[in-house]
């Protein structure tokens, strides 16, 4: 088959996104695929009218390729895309929101607040956080309502130092989500369909020795990562159960990455979803795939064909 990558774009992702393409463009063409990697911008609709090819990958992080707009206009061209479909990509984006749907399934999800920054202009900021810790506690995670690889991520134990990360939330975008934080262990579970419905990878899980922030996911030797996960027989299903629950009520399509904590209990908390999970040298999902002992062509090979059928 004729694969056209999607890759870039114009969000803070853009060069995870370009490393992901890479990677999954290399992998593909060692299963004899004719792959080609596709910037997006202004030339991408006549270069993807000329190549007409049998399926669109949009390896794109962020906003635009995970919002679902841009696979609103590949679809519109009448190609078809591998992956969830905009509407779906939409409600996944938002954290809130996919909280919200999920948590509705019976899953264990922090509590949280949604505060558009303009809240804070009309109460004033000491009265909005007041009321915050009031209602939440401490410690927080202060996170963009939509973004991806931390960016703008502020794990705060102390009120002194809500202030500050609100200001680094805002700066990329105008809502922020703050959630009770969870203590426990952090793992990713990545959830993949060649067509014969979903099925969740060995959850990874992830240690870092400060914040798992951008530097410590793409910098190689920053983290460790346990592909499978360090969890007993029970948890690990109980992960496993909670990705694919979380795929199948949001809808989703191909594939996914959903990142939850594990509390000293062994309750899993879901935190987010990824309808374009990192595909990096350092990524979760492609981790959790070699430990299954799937080959990465063989396997996105795999989604492609499924895709094309
Ligand atoms: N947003 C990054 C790419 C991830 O979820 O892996
Ligand atoms: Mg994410």
């Amino acid at each position: 088959p004729r694969v056209a990558v999607l890759a870039g774009g114009l969000s803070h992702e853009r060069d995870v996104s370009l490393r992901s393409g890479r990677r999954v463009a290399e992998a593909l063409r060692s299963t004899g695929a004719e792959v080609s990697v596709h910037d997006v911008d202004a030339d991408l609709v006549p270069a993807l009218r000329q190549l007409s090819p049998d399926v669109v990958w949009p390896v794109l992080h962020g906003a635009s390729g995970e919002d679902g707009s841009v696979r609103d206009v590949v679809r519109m061209m009448g190609l078809r895309v591998l992956g969830t479909g905009p509407r779906a990509s939409r409600v996944a984006w938002s954290k809130p929101i996919a909280k919200t749907v999920v948590a509705r399934e019976g899953v264990a999800t922090p509590d949280f607040a949604t505060l558009p920054q303009s809240l804070f202009r009309e109460l004033g900021a000491g009265a909005v956080l007041d009321m915050l810790v009031a209602r939440l506690g401490l410690p927080l995670v202060v996170k963009p309502s939509r973004g991806g690889s931390a960016l703008g991520v502020t794990l705060v134990e102390r009120r002194e130092d809500l202030p500050q990360a609100m200001i680094a939330c805002f700066s990329y975008t105008d809502t922020a989500l703050v959630e009770r934080a969870v203590v426990g262990v952090e793992v990713a579970v990545s959830v993949l369909d060649t067509g014969d419905g979903p099925f969740a990878l060995p959850p990874v899980e992830i240690v870092t020795d400060g914040p798992y922030d951008y530097d410590a996911r793409y910098n190689a030797g920053r983290t460790r990562y346990f592909a499978p996960a360090r969890l007993d027989e029970a948890t690990t299903r109980a992960v496993q159960d909670v990705a694919v629950r979380a795929h199948e009520a949001l809808g989703l399509e191909r594939l996914s990455r959903t990142d939850l904590v594990v509390d000293p209990a062994g309750t899993p908390w879901f935190l987010e979803v990824n309808v374009a999970p990192g595909m990096t040298e350092t990524s979760l999902l492609p981790q959790s795939a070699v430990a299954a002992g799937h080959g990465l062509g063989t396997l996105y090979r795999a989604l492609v064909d499924a895709a094309v059928r």
